[in-house]
């Protein structure tokens, strides 16, 4: 992340009041950076474990004044893209935040493995039904819009920002096992384990602030603990064993 002074690094947290936004809080305040969020007015009082140590812009995250002035000053964006209600949410929000982040800001955006980048994930049947499904429910109930999720990942992909858009696997609570490993395609063998904790996706994504080899990538993540990543581990170990035999 850009920051040639001395003064700790200044992260905006955007969904600062859902389930990965306060672990994402938690994670950043742990390592020393100055952090502010952003949550609806309703949602105010879920961050009062944090009371004094963060700043809170009260406003829905798709509020382009609420985002402007909370994102300002910022070296960071981590933002929790959620595609609720038929008013392309997420696509605002993240238009919001690229359009006034400061140029030149790491800006990380969550998802789930049902985004592709390139066309080049293999999704299961069972994923397909569930997108298929959640595109239903949503278009019947009006509560949620998938298609508003993938447009905002579309406009993020196509943007010239130092963008980072984190897939993440089914998520379960419990205590962190640790930085998740990713691979580019959904279907990869590492991550047939299809299972992350929560906390830790939150990690990956206030990791990735510092890591500028997830710029201009869509890592799909599973936790470094789950079957596929630790059979994965394995061979590569047993590869790198036999490559040193003499
Ligand atoms: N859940 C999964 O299994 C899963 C799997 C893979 C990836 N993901 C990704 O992870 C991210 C969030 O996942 P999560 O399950 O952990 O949820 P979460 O952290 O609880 O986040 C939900 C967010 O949505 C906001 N929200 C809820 N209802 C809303 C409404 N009606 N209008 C506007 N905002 C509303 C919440 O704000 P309030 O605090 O104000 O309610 C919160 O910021 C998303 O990017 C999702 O695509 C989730």
């Amino acid at each position: 992340m850009e920051n040639s002074s001395a003064r700790p690094m200044k992260v905006c947290i955007v969904g600062a009041s859902g389930k990965l936004g306060r672990y994402m809080v938690k994670h950043a305040l742990d390592r020393g950076y100055d952090v502010v969020g952003v949550c609806r007015e309703k949602s105010v009082a879920k961050l009062d474990a944090f009371k004094g140590r963060i700043k809170i812009f009260p406003g829905p995250t798709n509020d382009r004044e609420v985002i402007g002035k909370a994102v300002a000053g910022c070296d960071g964006v981590l933002t929790v893209l959620v595609p609720w209600g038929r008013s392309q949410y997420a696509t605002g929000t993240a238009q919001a935040v690229m359009d006034l982040a400061r140029p030149g800001a790491r800006l990380i955006f969550s998802c789930g493995w049902h985004i592709t980048r390139d066309g080049l994930d293999k999704f299961s049947s069972l994923l397909k039904w569930q997108e298929r499904a959640a595109r239903w429910i949503g278009s019947f109930t009006r509560l949620l819009d998938i298609d508003d999720q993938i447009e905002a990942c579309r406009r993020i992909f196509n943007s010239g920002t130092r963008w980072t858009v984190v897939r993440g696997s089914d998520l379960e609570e419990g205590e962190s096992q640790g930085l998740p490993v990713w691979s580019r395609h959904v279907g990869d063998p590492i991550l047939e384990s299809n299972l992350t904790r929560r906390v830790d996706f939150a990690l990956f994504m206030v990791a990735a602030l510092e890591n500028d080899e997830l710029i201009h990538e869509s890592p799909a993540i599973v936790g470094c603990q789950s079957t596929s990543a630790r059979t994965h581990a394995a061979a590569a170990d047993g590869g790198e064993r036999r490559s040193h035999m003499p």
